[in-house]
């Protein structure tokens, strides 16, 4: 069904900037085309300076919901008036939907990444081991995702153990079943780590625009050892070229950028997006 704009239609959209190279208005666009339902998402750039306004104007222009992206993720935590317990453990908000006049801010990355997780290598995290490259804000999402999830040991590897620290210090107060172990990006460290693991995960951005992790090698890994990438351009980044080679089941990330995308869509509107429709939209626009 073509999209057809009333008086009525609903409004969603997504705050950012940049915005214009998001691939979200096209995911939910599509889905609400195929869903026949009164809505349209739209981009809004919004520079920092201008983030506590926007959400002022946003509120009384009654628009439904609208997913966060860089560099708001964080700094709309206080500007909410509810948070979900989630967005709080991650100190990011992804999605807010309005309810009831009230701003309520979400975190739907990690119900994406273990969807994407399950669904694209049969990862079950429960009882699992991972290994986690980063310790930013994707990190610190994905470490909440995965303990809530019920995995039992964490190796954090970051190239500034400082922040790594920091990182598995919060989570270590908080998820007292949970091992955590820290590392640097260092083979001689890694190795061991790497050995034990059941799936490494890249949540950093080294992977975009051809960069890659300077001397990883992922060859001690176990052979049932899963290897995800949460960058998802180019689709074969370099850590995924490697797991291929070393003969490791993998994935790029779009499959949690769909998931994540999924999950916003029913909070706002009360139903699911056709099944794998989102992510089938994601790789038409990379195929062209
Ligand atoms: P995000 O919110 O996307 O996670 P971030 O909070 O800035 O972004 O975190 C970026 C992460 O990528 C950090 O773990 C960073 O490592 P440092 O803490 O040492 O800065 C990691 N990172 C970025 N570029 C990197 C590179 N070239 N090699 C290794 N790690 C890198």
């Amino acid at each position: 069904m073509k999209m057809k704009i009333t008086g009525k239609t609903q409004v969603l959209g997504i705050i950012g900037h940049p915005v214009e190279h998001s691939l979200s208005p096209a995911m939910h666009n599509t889905a609400i085309e195929a869903l026949g339902i009164d809505y349209v998402y739209v981009p809004f750039a919004v520079e920092p300076v201008n983030l506590s306004t926007a959400l002022k104007g946003l509120r009384v222009l009654g628009v439904r919901g609208f997913n966060v992206t860089i560099p708001h993720k964080s700094a709309i935590l206080p500007l909410l008036d509810k948070v979900s317990p989630e967005a709080e453990l991650c100190g990011a908000v992804n999605t807010v939907c309005r309810e009831n006049d009230l701003l309520i801010g979400y975190n739907t990355d990690g119900t994406g990444l273990l969807k994407s997780l399950r669904e694209d290598l049969g990862f079950e995290p429960v009882g699992a081991t991972v290994l986690v490259l980063g310790a930013g804000g994707a990190a610190r999402g994905a470490l909440a995702s995965l303990c809530n999830a019920g995995v039992s040991r964490i190796v954090i590897a970051n190239r500034t153990l400082e922040r790594g620290e920091i990182l598995v210090e919060r989570f270590r107060g908080l998820f007292r079943n949970v091992t955590f172990h820290l590392s640097t990006l260092d083979m001689k460290q890694l190795e061991g780590y790497m050995k034990t693991c059941d799936l490494l995960i890249n949540t950093t951005s080294v992977g975009m625009n051809g960069s890659s992790f300077e001397g990883l090698d992922l060859s001690p890994i176990a052979s049932h050892a899963l290897v995800y990438d949460m960058v998802y351009s180019p689709p074969e980044t370099p850590l995924l070229a490697a797991a291929k080679r070393n003969g490791s089941a993998h994935a790029n990330g779009l499959g949690m950028l769909a998931a994540q995308g999924e999950a916003a869509f029913s909070i706002w509107t009360g139903v699911e997006s056709p099944p794998g429709l989102m992510k089938r939209r994601l790789l038409e626009m990379f195929a062209a």
